[in-house]
């Protein structure tokens, strides 16, 4: 036998010896499970499909227990009252960045001179709110009209056939590009506005070959051609979105500018900028496509929610100044009068919003429970709260959890219901979509008028019909759990 060989074998016998150097549980501290395998110990069965195997562990350990995860040992709360404590947490106890920040670096090959969180979360924060919100859905509507009511019309009369993610995903994406980034030129010709719709759609076919991919990225489980092919559409994607292909661009959001500025004092290069553009590409619209179709989705299986929501639109026409045909606008007022949509909507992300959320545990820290339990967490584990399985599913919470009720959310008297009870307590944290505390989403008021505002048009613009309305809803992608919104299988 070689040295070389020895010392290989002496290399793995000691690596082995490391691994399988286990840690115990502390006494104050949650059920701990580390699994058969040595350093690997529950990855496997977490990335196939991470609902089944936390329900697994729940009913092993409780609603709270400690596992191995692909060297990292995660501590996952399930009990939604004690959600609260967590999610307002200051970032030195209980870190939502830490992990951002390994994904940012890991998919989307960021990685920014200076970078402080906070920062630039101060900064982006008033971008999304108030005047600027008004602005951004103001646009929003415009350029749904004309990609989605451009795009119908190109195609001339008639039905055309396509799959209902595509559809959702590819006008929201567009729209929302479009909006954020900017359009060909103002004010809008119909020369303009076919360029808008060649160029979004080349954005939104080039990132959706790279989202398909991300769950296999995000876990580091490429293959060789899947490695070339993100590759290939990750070059294309930042020639598409590089801070010199977006100067000349009319109507840039007060988003695009202040993150363009933020980025140019960090003294991130022309390259990096690219590369951040498409990293916020995916963080701003990779969700709403996948909301929108589940939405339509719901609404196409079930003609009772879809003749409720019909109602209520009608009812807005009817008090319109101007027909459908002549809107510029939905005002924000009509948006936030359309208690029947509301409630489809929180239905929906009720049953395919499946966040991971996670913080980085930064001190030795004690985590109270709402029943008066007391667990000491660990300095460098990570903590995860998975609502999708509770509340969002439990059936404690929501009668026939996995069914689709589109007056879930609505009292008898038409207002929205907020009232949920688990352990004859009443929730805080019913639902969950879009996080909660310090790091709830920044862009839900946004994301939640862009939504409503693709299904107003899609319903009184569009004819729709599933082509096999009688083939089943499909299964969700159960690897794409924690990836936000969940896609069909
Ligand atoms: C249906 C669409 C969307 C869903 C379901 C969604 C959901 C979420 C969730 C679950 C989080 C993490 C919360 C946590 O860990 O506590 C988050 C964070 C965030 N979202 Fe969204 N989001 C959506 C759309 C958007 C849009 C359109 C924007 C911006 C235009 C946006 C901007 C952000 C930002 C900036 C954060 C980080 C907040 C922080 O740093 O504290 N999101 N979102």
């Amino acid at each position: 036998m070689s040295w070389a060989v020895l010392l290989g074998l002496l290399a793995a016998l000691l690596l082995l010896l490391l691994l399988s150097r286990r840690r115990a549980r502390r006494p104050g501290e949650p059920p701990l499970d580390l699994g058969s395998i040595p350093w690997l110990g529950y990855a496997l069965e977490f990335g196939k499909d991470a609902a089944s195997f936390l329900t697994r562990m729940k009913e092993k350990h409780g609603d709270i227990f400690t596992v191995l995860v692909g060297g990292r040992h995660v501590t996952v709360l399930l009990d939604p009252h004690s959600y609260e404590t967590v999610v307002w947490e200051p970032r030195s106890k209980l870190d939502f960045h830490a992990y951002a920040v390994f994904l940012m670096e890991r998919i989307f090959d960021v990685q920014l001179p200076h970078y402080n969180p906070s920062d630039e979360k101060a900064k982006m924060k008033p971008t999304l709110l108030h005047r600027d919100l008004q602005a951004l859905t103001e646009a929003m509507y415009t350029n749904l009209c004309t990609v989605l009511l451009g795009d119908t019309t190109e195609a001339g009369s008639g039905w055309q056939e396509m799959g209902l993610l595509d559809f959702s995903y590819s006008f929201m994406l567009r729209a929302g590009y479009l909006t954020l980034y900017g359009v060909e030129a103002l004010p809008r010709t119909p020369e303009s506005q076919a360029q808008d719709r060649i160029h979004s759609a080349d954005v939104f076919h080039t990132f959706r070959q790279l989202d398909l991919l991300l769950p296999k990225l995000a876990r580091g489980s490429l293959s060789v051609g899947d490695k070339d092919q993100v590759c290939k559409v990750k070059g294309h994607l930042w020639k598409l979105l590089s801070p010199a292909r977006l100067a000349p661009r009319a109507h840039r959001s007060s988003w695009l500018d202040s993150y363009l500025q933020h980025l140019e004092e960090m003294g991130a290069s022309e390259e990096m900028q690219a590369r951040a553009l498409v990293l916020q590409l995916w963080a701003t619209q990779g969700n709403m496509g996948p909301a929108a179709f589940w939405l339509l989705l719901f609404l196409l299986k079930n003609p009772e929610a879809l003749a409720a929501v019909r109602g209520e639109l009608e009812q807005i026409l009817l008090q319109a100044e101007q027909p459908v045909s002549q809107m510029t606008t939905l005002p924000q007022k009509v948006l936030d009068s359309m208690p029947v949509l509301d409630s489809v909507l929180s239905e929906t992300l009720r049953l395919t919003a499946a966040p991971f959320i996670t913080r980085e545990v930064m001190v030795d820290l004690a985590l109270p429970m709402a029943d008066g339990r007391e667990f000491t967490l660990r300095r460098g584990d990570r903590l995860l709260l998975f609502p999708f399985l509770s509340p969002q599913k439990d059936p404690e919470v929501y009668t026939d959890p996995e069914v689709f009720q589109y007056d879930r959310f609505l009292n008898p008297d038409g207002t929205e219901k907020k009232d949920f009870y688990k352990d004859g307590k009443r929730l805080k944290n019913y639902s969950v979509p879009w996080g909660a505390g310090h790091n709830q989403c920044l862009g839900r008021a946004y994301a939640t008028s862009s939504i409503k505002q693709f299904v107003f048009l899609v319903l009184t613009r569009c004819d729709l019909e599933l082509t096999s309305p009688d083939a089943e809803i499909p299964e969700f992608d159960l690897s794409r759990d924690g990836v936000l919104m969940l896609q069909d299988g």
